[in-house]
């Protein structure tokens, strides 16, 4: 397991990452630095109305509710969670699994439950999974201006791989290409 090291998270039920399919359904419960507790659970289609509101404040070009929809049922392999506080959806997750890779798709947290350690959370769990499905890579794309979340991804020990230039059609700014190859040594 990647050890949770610095995080401030405390892990509130015993965690296995060999029945994490099972566990997602009936929700996992972890412990923020602020005292709150974060119910870590599969989504589901009900969750999409809200996970949109949170998509619309947080990205310039939003995910259409049709882009969810589509990883959620994606027909292969996937990581697809909510994070819930007090009922409360204030974070997500989606990622797909290719062969021995695991590509990270979307993340956000909603703006009143950043810098809490949320992120943080969501990232060592995907890549906890990551580890149990025998993935040895894990891919994302990042906006180049998008300090907040190059540093979440390199605390994680992603590197910067490449650059998609215009990659992203709202304004032609361009991607940096992140990995995460050396799995299982979680760097900090
Ligand atoms: C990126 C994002 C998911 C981080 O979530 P968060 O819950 O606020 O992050 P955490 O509190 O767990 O912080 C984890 C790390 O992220 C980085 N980070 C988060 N907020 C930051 C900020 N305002 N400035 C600099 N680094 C920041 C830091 O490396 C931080 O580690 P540290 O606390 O040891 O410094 C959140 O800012 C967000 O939803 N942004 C909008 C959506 C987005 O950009 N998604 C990524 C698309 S590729």
């Amino acid at each position: 397991m990647f050890e949770l090291n610095d995080l401030d998270i405390v892990v509130e039920d015993n965690l296995d990452f060999s029945n994490w399919r099972h566990d997602l359904r009936q929700g996992i419960e972890f412990r923020l630095k602020d005292g709150n507790r974060i119910l870590i659970r599969s989504m589901i289609l009900n969750d999409i109305p809200d996970i949109v509101d949170i998509e619309k404040m947080a990205f310039e070009d939003p995910w259409t509710e049709e882009a969810f929809i589509y990883d959620l049922f994606y027909p292969y392999k996937n990581l697809v969670v909510s994070g819930v506080i007090s009922q409360k959806i204030v974070t997500y997750l989606l990622s797909i699994f290719v062969a021995d890779e695991l590509h990270l798709h979307n993340i956000a947290v909603h703006p009143d439950f950043q810098r809490k350690g949320i992120g943080d959370l969501m990232i060592w769990y995907m890549l906890n999974v990551a580890l149990q499905e025998g993935s040895r890579t894990c891919y994302l794309e990042v906006r180049v201006s998008n300090k907040r979340a190059i540093s979440l991804y390199k605390k994680f020990g992603f590197e910067i791989m490449g650059r998609r230039y215009n990659y992203y059609q709202n304004n032609n700014e361009d991607a940096f290409l992140m990995s995460k190859k050396d799995f299982p040594n979680l760097e900090n």
